[in-house]
């Protein structure tokens, strides 16, 4: 029996692929073999022998020690794309508060209850809340993944002027992306022409403060910013103090901080970017699948410390997570030669300093062979499956 520990409430329709005759799941588990999670922070978590992989139901994994992982042998998923469609609404919202003062606005006709002819009363005072139109406007899109990608598609359609960054834009992203929307290799230049600004990138430590009181001072005037990515990307210091200055007209934010809060002219969501069931359902369904694709099969889809990996066996599978170093598979192929085991098929991958083997050998491995190829240098974890 598979133990798959939940530690946020992930939704049943995910957790219900699991066979309940070979898994259970359970918020309350010791020793799991993998975890799924959605936000909760597991840096300081220790991770057992047996735990296999960890799934995050959802796109960004800065919540996971996705490095130490690699080091564990524990393979980290994500669902990219899962809640893009629900991030993607929330982005063509943002645009609209980003320009209309409608949380303002809603607030203030909401004051006006009991107040005698509230009627009269909003026609005489809207003009205060009047904002531009998007149409014909520049949006800027930096990061043109499985978000940007449709924001851009979707704010073509609404009749924007889509300019775009993204250096590391796989194909299959590319091709999805309509032909009008123009992409830049240059990062300042989305700076210096657009009037609304969105980033759709991972936040790593490399991608800090992104856009800073450096990159704000290129933009233009009234520009109006919008993070539904994660609030380390954009200095808040930098924002509020630009939109003091009237340089920013309007921030729209999905993550809290005590800068941001309270702010004229910043609007504050609280990370509501993937909250929508079709979203939820979308991730927890697939982060199920990577489990047992990985568990029973070995298969890797959609890892971000591994590399992707598939194969199908006709006979037992070996599969082996190890350093991406010279000299460790071929001292992997040999200890499983030496005692006489004829490997029928092989699959390598490897993703920065991490490898992994997948190898398709005729009859029975016993444990002896597990532990030579456990004792190969660079090797981390050896699971035979069959
Ligand atoms: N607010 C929310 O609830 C919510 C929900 C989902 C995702 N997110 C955030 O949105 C981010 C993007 O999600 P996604 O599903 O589009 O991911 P994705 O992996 O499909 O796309 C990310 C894109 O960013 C690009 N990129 C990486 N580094 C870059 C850089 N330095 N400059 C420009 N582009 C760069 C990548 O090439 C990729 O195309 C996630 O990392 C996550 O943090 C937030």
């Amino acid at each position: 029996m598979y133990k798959i520990q939940t530690l946020n409430k992930i939704s049943a329709i995910g957790t219900d692929i699991f066979d309940k005759s070979k898994y259970s799941v359970a918020e309350d588990i010791a020793n799991p073999d993998a975890i799924m999670v959605r936000s909760a922070k597991m840096h300081d978590m220790q991770f057992g022998d047996n735990l296999l992989a960890i799934a995050r139901a959802g796109a960004g994994v800065n919540n996971i020690p996705v490095e130490r992982c690699a080091q564990e042998g524990i393979c980290v998923f994500n669902t990219p794309g899962a809640n893009s469609n629900a991030v993607k609404e929330l982005a063509i919202c943002a645009l609209l508060l980003a320009s209309r003062k409608i949380v303002e606005a809603a607030s203030w006709a909401a004051s006006l209850k009991g107040t005698p002819d509230a009627p009269k009363t909003v026609e005489g005072g809207k003009s205060k809340f009047a904002g531009p139109e998007i149409a014909g406007k520049t949006l800027g899109i930096i990061g043109l993944g499985a978000i940007g990608g449709k924001i851009a598609n979707a704010a073509e359609s609404l009749g924007m002027k889509v300019i775009g960054y993204d250096p590391f834009l796989s194909v299959g992203a590319a091709l999805h992306l309509e032909p009008s929307v123009k992409i830049v290799s240059d990062i300042n230049e989305i700076y210096t022409n657009s009037d609304y600004i969105t980033i759709h990138m991972p936040y790593t430590p490399q991608t800090k403060n992104t856009i800073d009181a450096e990159q704000i001072a290129m933009m233009k005037d009234g520009v109006r910013l919008i993070n539904l990515a994660r609030g380390e990307l954009i200095n808040s210091e930098a924002v509020v103090k630009a939109i003091a200055e009237g340089k920013v007209a309007k921030y729209v934010t999905d993550f809290a901080d005590d800068v941001v809060l309270g702010v004229e002219n910043v609007i504050v969501l609280p990370h509501l970017g993937a909250s929508t069931p079709e979203s939820e359902d979308n991730c927890a369904v697939m982060a199920a699948e990577e489990l047992i694709e990985y568990i029973e099969n070995g298969n890797i889809k959609n890892s971000v410390n591994l590399p992707n990996a598939s194969m199908n066996a006709v006979g037992t599978k070996i599969c082996i997570i190890h350093k991406n170093v010279p000299t460790t598979i071929a001292s992997i192929t040999s200890a499983v030669g030496n005692e006489g085991i004829n490997i029928e098929n092989m699959v390598n991958a490897s993703k920065k300093d991490f490898a992994y083997t997948m190898l398709d050998v005729t009859g029975d491995v016993p444990p002896t062979v597990e532990g030579k190829i456990n004792a190969v240098d660079g090797v981390i974890k050896v699971r035979v499956i069959k």
